[in-house]
């Protein structure tokens, strides 16, 4: 049986995450909530494939609401970045498996409130969503680096990430107008922080779901200013550093831009790790293992897909899994919330300009 689920956030990105909730097994809608009705009702008169008749009458403004008239065991949650905590204390308080898309907090206040509504709920199921380690070539490198046959103990890695990425919403009001009406842009031009938690997380949730969190993080922001981009006045949008140190003294490098000159490395990144019994080389879909100077294993796997509907499909498939079964249910929820954490421990660093212990920090967040 499906799990009967409210979708919150109904047009653009969060537009396909519905189409993703209508194309999973796991997960079926039972009412959609957005503060926008009418692109809302335009986004679900949109959907294609098996959508349920009823849901273009069950449209509301607020989760409360939805929860009233349906009877909901999850909530999945879409809308934009700086409403995400109080949508996720909304719904754990209304007794639902929430998954919220990254970040779920902008600041370690908001996180701090998540973390207290969620304890008040300990049986709840609390996810940020984290799609892109779910595609095979992800899934493929998290194997080899955990399982028998691959890489065995990690002794050092590295990962790269660079693209160019548009803030704008809309056409480029330049940067007087962005200025006095930054909701022209994406709220990660404006929210200070949000490299490390929407860029960097993409990738780093892919090393900490195959290796959990390192014990220490020293980390750096970029400061590059690109207005045609609408990076102009947040602090930590353009890009971060970041080494990370893990408890055998393996250390893991991170550099990533998404200020930059041209697209590179996209969105999966491009990896290199050296472990005890092989070597891991990634970019996107092309996997190599390597071992005593053989080539192992020489792979070119699925990566994200075309606008990240099947990753999310993965991605629900398997909440639905772990709520319905506890199939890796404290492995997605730790590892996902470590994730926040870690991101935040190197805007600290960052900020600070000391190395973290992500340890004692991680404990600091989670009390
Ligand atoms: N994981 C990824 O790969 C990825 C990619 C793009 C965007 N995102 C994230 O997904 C989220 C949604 O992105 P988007 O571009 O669709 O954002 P958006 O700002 O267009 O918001 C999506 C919808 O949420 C609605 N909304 C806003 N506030 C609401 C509230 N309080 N209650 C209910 N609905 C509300 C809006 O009306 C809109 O229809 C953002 O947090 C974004 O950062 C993730």
């Amino acid at each position: 049986m499906p799990i009967p689920t409210i979708h919150v956030g109904c047009t653009h990105f969060a537009h396909g995450r519905l189409q993703a909730q209508i194309n999973s097994n796991g997960l079926e809608p039972v009412a959609c909530v957005d503060i926008n009705l009418e692109a809302a009702r335009k986004g679900v008169a949109s959907l294609e494939g098996d959508i349920p008749e009823y849901l273009s009458e069950r449209i509301y403004t607020t989760i409360t609401e939805a929860k009233e008239k349906h009877d909901a065991h999850a909530c999945l949650i879409y809308a934009s970045t700086t409403v995400h905590a109080k949508l996720i204390v909304e719904s754990l308080n209304l007794g639902m498996h929430t998954l919220c898309v990254k970040p779920i907090a902008t600041t370690q206040a908001e996180f701090h409130d998540i973390i207290q509504a969620h304890k008040a709920n300990p049986g709840l199921m609390l996810v940020q969503g984290q799609n892109k380690r779910w595609n095979p070539a992800a899934a493929k490198m998290r194997e080899w680096l955990r399982e028998k046959g691959g890489i065995g103990e990690m002794l050092a890695g590295e990962c790269r990430f660079w693209i160019r990425q548009n803030l704008y919403t809309g056409p480029n009001p330049g940067i007087e107008e962005s200025i006095k009406s930054p909701d022209s842009r994406q709220p990660d031009a404006y929210v200070d922080g949000l490299f490390f938690h929407a860029g960097t997380s993409h990738q780093l949730d892919q090393l900490v779901a195959a290796k959990g969190l390192p014990k220490y993080v020293t980390a750096h922001i970029h400061n590059r200013r690109d207005p045609e981009l609408g990076q102009i006045e947040a602090w930590g949008t353009a890009g971060g550093n970041a080494l990370m140190e893990y408890a055998n003294g393996a250390p893991f490098s991170y550099a990533g831009t998404r200020a930059g000159h041209a697209n590179s490395f996209g969105w999966s990144g491009n990896w290199t790790f050296h472990g005890e019994n092989g070597d891991i080389r990634r970019d996107a879909g092309h996997l190599q293992l390597f071992r005593l100077g053989k080539t192992v294993e020489n792979l070119s796997l699925q990566d994200l897909h075309a606008g990240l509907i099947e990753d999310d499909r993965l991605q629900f498939d398997a909440f639905a899994q772990a709520v319905a079964n506890g199939t890796d249910r404290d492995w997605m929820q730790e590892t996902t919330l470590g994730t926040w954490v870690l991101m935040e421990a190197c805007n600290e660093s960052a900020r600070t300009h000391e190395r973290v212990d992500v340890e004692a920090f991680a404990a600091k967040m989670l009390k």
